[in-house]
């Protein structure tokens, strides 16, 4: 079987700096990346900065800075907030790269060869914010303004001579397409609503522009600039080296295992993207999953409508991986979802707090001082220890599936459920009172370390760092977290040390408690 797995996230304008919505879908990424690396595979994970079009130009001048620097100093913030959220990400991909750059060319010259792509003259709406055509009944007029009716964002009339990509021509072959891979785009959704998209009818796409300098030039004609999304979306295969799809990472890695997005830029990943793989005769990614939005009150959060949470600011007050955890947990995934601060302190002091870091604390001291510090050995395990261990063993291929599902919510609520049963488990044997049947204690505290070995192996992909914490107690180290363990009940090494270990998670203390 082959065990690659290339996952990708939105490469971001860097228009502005990130805010918590480029956090969620970069987070979520890296939960993917991380569960598959433990479970074996190889793994590629690419996020980036999309620098290229009108919106950017715009953002640079009215900075009054050169339009390169503008995204040199944006981008890094980006890539520092990768280290921040302690990202896994194996490649970082600019899209004022040469290596992007002679991908996007090459893949225009494809469709030209394939006669895909033709002159004429554009007129119609476009959403300079949105870097997006709309048609007539894709745009309504509010206080004299017209704007796009999904996203809101100004439109303004664009009247030039332009290529063409045909796209009409792939409304067949992409519902052809969407009906022989029901998975290709989840959820489900997501998918109804491209359907019948593109069985409205497919027109010819716009993809140059004259009237705009930042950007890659078409070949052969200096005075047209691609369009920044034929552009954008080629960064998924820049990065494993296209147009050499002979060399290792392409062939490795491509076709993508998952485009992770937000469902704002559904067409473009769902229509767009596959019309143009098609056209050059390149196979498409195996799936496109649109996640929800982070809403902050009612609506969307984003930078032009100036509500946004600042994830650096809520990593400096609680920590990084509360609100990886928090993330993950709260926001059921695929739809939207409202955060909140107040909400955030419940997970860390009741998840985070009581049922993970207490347990481990609590099972530490005791097995500190009833097993001189050693993994007891001298262990016979009874029905209700096989019963809290077995549910891992008999559930490793559930979860995987699941995981292949995207189906977030299920592993986690098999986490906190585990961890509710650990915690009954540990107070319903009593151990203290064992201390006349040794070899009963020491079951006790070998099955719940095994326990909290086995929780903290599932909640690496989420809070990365306090699971290594964690695991220092049985001085466990990144590289020996294989999910694939466990179905193993004897992990833990007879006579080695119950190392004590720093407290996981501080209680935040409630005003009104
Ligand atoms: O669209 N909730 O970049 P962008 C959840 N450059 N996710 C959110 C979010 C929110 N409120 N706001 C943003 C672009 N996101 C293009 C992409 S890809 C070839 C080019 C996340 O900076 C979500 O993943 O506007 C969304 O799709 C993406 O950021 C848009 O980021
Ligand atoms: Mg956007």
């Amino acid at each position: 079987m082959v065990k690659n797995f290339y996952i990708t996230t939105p490469i971001y304008y860097p228009s502005a700096k990130p805010h918590m919505g480029h956090a969620y879908s970069s987070i979520i990424a890296d939960f993917f990346a991380r569960f598959k690396r433990m479970d074996g595979f190889d793994v590629s994970f690419l996020t980036g900065t999309d620098e290229h079009g009108l919106k950017i130009q715009r953002a640079a001048k009215k900075k009054g800075i050169d339009t390169l620097q503008f995204c040199d100093e944006i981008s890094q913030t980006f890539k520092d907030l990768s280290k921040i959220l302690n990202l896994t990400n194996t490649d970082f991909i600019r899209t004022t790269e040469d290596r992007h750059k002679l991908s996007v060319q090459n893949l225009w010259k494809e469709l030209e060869k394939n006669e895909d792509i033709y002159l004429s003259k554009y007129s119609g709406w476009y959403s300079v914010s949105d870097e997006a055509f709309y048609t007539e009944d894709e745009i309504e007029e509010v206080d004299g303004k017209k704007q796009a009716v999904s996203s809101k964002s100004p439109v303004e009339w664009m009247d030039e001579e332009s290529y063409f990509f045909k796209l009409s021509k792939w409304e067949k072959p992409l519902l052809e397409y969407y009906e022989k891979n029901p998975n290709f785009i989840s959820p489900i959704s997501r998918k109804n609503e491209v359907i019948s998209f593109v069985k409205s009818g497919l027109k010819d796409l716009s993809v140059s522009r004259k009237s705009l300098s930042w950007g890659i030039q078409v070949p052969n004609n200096k005075n047209h600039i691609i369009y920044v999304w034929l552009d954008a979306l080629t960064n998924y295969i820049s990065a494993l080296n296209y147009p050499n799809t002979n060399n290792s990472l392409y062939k490795k890695f491509w076709p993508a295992s998952i485009h992770l997005i937000g469902k704002d830029i559904l067409r473009f990943h769902a229509v767009y993207w596959p019309a143009f793989l098609l056209a050059a005769n390149i196979p498409l990614p195996k799936k496109i999953y649109g996640h929800g939005w982070i809403l902050s009150g009612e609506e969307k959060m984003s930078k032009s409508k100036g509500n946004i949470l600042d994830p650096i600011e809520i990593i400096e007050k609680y920590g990084l991986d509360p609100l990886r955890y928090y993330l993950i947990k709260e926001v059921s995934f695929g739809n939207d979802g409202n955060i909140s601060q107040e909400r955030l302190e419940d997970c860390i002091n009741s998840d985070l707090a009581n049922n993970y870091g207490n347990l481990c604390q609590r099972v530490i001291a005791f097995g500190i001082k009833n097993c001189e510090g050693k993994i007891p050995n001298n262990i016979e395990f009874q029905k209700d220890d096989l019963k809290i261990l077995d549910k891992f063993k008999s559930n490793l291929e559930l979860i995987r599936k699941k995981i292949d599902n995207q189906d977030i919510n299920f592993y986690i609520d098999f986490i906190v459920n585990s961890l509710f049963e650990a915690n009954k488990y540990f107070n319903d044997q009593e151990p203290w009172k064992k201390k006349g049947d040794i070899k009963r204690l020491n079951t006790i505290v070998y099955t719940t370390l095994e326990i909290v070995r086995k929780i903290s192996f599932m909640l690496y992909p989420i809070i990365p760092q306090s699971a290594l914490n964690a695991l220092k107690i049985f001085d466990i180290k990144e590289d020996d977290i294989k999910f694939s363990t466990l179905d193993n009940h004897n992990y833990l090494k007879f006579n080695s040390d119950i190392n004590k270990i720093n407290i996981l998670f501080k209680k935040i203390e409630k005003e009104n408690d």
